[in-house]
């Protein structure tokens, strides 16, 4: 029977455009209590077309109110993807603590970048009577996304951008947001080059909770990522202000997320204690136009705390799900002590199309060859999220139909060390896309998948022996 795909109802935990279209998060900054997700989006249709800055506020990194349009096109071009930055000593003079937005104008085989200016929180913006403020010598078709941060150094501070041109970071530094000096690139021999390079974001991130802290460029290739297509690579190294180096051998490639659908990431500026939240846009450029969709089309991530973390390999990447997600939900429900014998056995659980699940895998009490989770279970399949003991490997599996926009049934494999014998795994579920956080947050895949609803199943499985599972904890969110 053909699968007809439906249309998806909201999820409740990721972020959705109104109407209309949306990729790339931008201009992502704490101010005044509220975090502000600005987004590449076109209002007037389903697929991508000429792109504006949607405007949505949280105080919670989970429920958002839906904001005016912050930028539109106008006659330098259309407004590509780019940072916001609060100018607290009025170094652009636009206001004391002015919210600035620097985002690429792009024409095509012409990008640009350009400022804009809000005094009231980003209620309302203006365009820089001066824009463009940064023009390559000669035009360039990709020259775009800046990612502007404040650098405090020994002799004082300024302002850095990284920005996207072809395949490498030009680094800039700034005194006032408006004249821009190149100061470093980086990028020739390091990393995947499968794609052009898009969307820099330059972190400082403490390592394993200490003192420590290291610069990590994280860089979004549109080809070559492990699940196919685009996704995100990062490097791990030293930033002076001026030029960033990578502590590690040029041809090492770390991608920060090894599902399908994680791009674009950017971290908001400011937020409080220090915290390094980030979240993508969850999709693909391979089939961005294809996803379900109803009258709006394209999710964020789940935002994700980020740290760095040591291991004889050197340092990784760890994203962890913020304590705001389910802060708000009933206690979840724990199981303990369960072996299921060969087989899938569903959990009287309530289950549900939003729900975080916690499950410690007890590797060396199972004999099964692989064990792990059903959710989105129903009578159509399920996603399957588990461990094969003999090959070593966290895996994700979803059929075709849930991912009508993709060729193949998702399966995908990460290798992964268990610890003293257990694995921990947390799944998160919502509506259109499961995510799966492993190690400690270094292990991550996130895809979208679109069951047919009433598919809010949860079971646990074991195939060639025992499965056992030490501790299971379910989370579903209140009414
Ligand atoms: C990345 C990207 C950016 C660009 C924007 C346009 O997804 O291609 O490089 O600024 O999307 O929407």
């Amino acid at each position: 029977m053909p699968y007809a795909p439906y249309a998806p109802t909201r999820p409740r935990l990721h972020f959705t455009p109104l109407e209309g279209w949306l990729n790339d998060p931008n201009g992502l900054v704490f101010l005044d209590g509220e975090y502000h997700l600005f987004y590449q989006h076109y209002p007037h249709a389903l697929v991508w077309g000429p792109m504006h800055w949607g405007h949505a506020v949280s105080c919670d990194l989970v429920h958002w109110e839906h904001l005016p349009i912050a930028l539109s096109p106008d006659e330098l071009g259309t407004i590509y993807s780019g940072s916001a930055v609060v100018d607290g000593a009025n170094s652009a003079g636009f206001g004391d603590g002015a919210l600035v937005a620097i985002f690429t104008h792009h024409r095509p085989g012409d990008e640009v970048q350009s400022l804009a200016f809000s005094t009231d929180k980003g209620r309302t913006w203006a365009l820089d009577a001066a824009n463009p403020v940064l023009v390559p010598p000669t035009p360039l078709a990709d020259f775009r996304d800046p990612r502007v941060l404040w650098f405090e150094g020994p002799g004082g501070g300024h302002w850095v951008m990284a920005l996207a041109a072809g395949q490498e970071i030009r680094f800039y530094t700034s005194p006032d947001l408006r004249r821009w000096s190149w100061a470093s690139s980086f990028g020739a021999g390091h990393g995947s080059h499968a794609g052009t390079w898009e969307c820099p974001e330059l972190l400082f991130l403490p390592v394993d909770g200490g003192p420590e802290h290291r610069w990590v460029l994280a860089v979004s290739v549109t080809r070559g990522a492990p699940a196919g297509s685009s996704g995100l690579q990062y490097f791990v190294g030293d930033f002076d202000g001026e030029r960033f180096s990578s502590s590690e051998p040029p041809a090492t490639v770390r991608w920060a997320d090894a599902g399908a659908d994680f791009y674009a990431a950017q971290a908001w500026q400011h937020a409080p204690g220090g915290r390094k939240i980030w979240l993508a846009w969850m999709n693909n450029w391979a089939y961005a136009r294809e996803t379900p969709a109803s009258t709006w089309r394209g999710m964020m991530s789940v935002p994700r705390e980020l740290a760095l973390t040591r291991d004889a390999a050197g340092l990784h990447l760890v994203q962890r799900l913020p304590a705001e997600l389910t802060a708000t939900w009933p206690t979840p429900r724990r199981l303990g002590g369960l072996i299921v014998a060969p087989g899938v056995r569903p959990l009287a659980e309530p289950g549900g199309e939003t729900l975080l699940i916690e499950a410690t895998l007890g590797l060396d009490d199972s004999t099964a060859r692989r064990l792990g989770l059903h959710v989105c279970a129903g009578p159509d399949g399920a996603v399957t999220v588990g461990y094969d003991q003999t090959a070593g490997t966290l895996f994700v599996e979803c059929p075709q139909r849930w991912r009508p926009m993709a060729p193949e049934a998702l399966a995908q494999q990460v290798p992964l060390r268990p610890e003293e014998g257990l694995l921990r795994l947390q799944v998160l579920v919502d509506t259109a896309s499961v995510e799966v956080f492993a190690g400690d947050g270094r292990v991550v895949l996130t895809n979208q998948v679109f069951p047919h609803p009433g598919h809010g199943g949860l079971a646990l499985f074991a195939e060639g022996g025992n499965a056992a599972f030490p501790d299971i904890a379910v989370w579903v969110p209140g009414a």
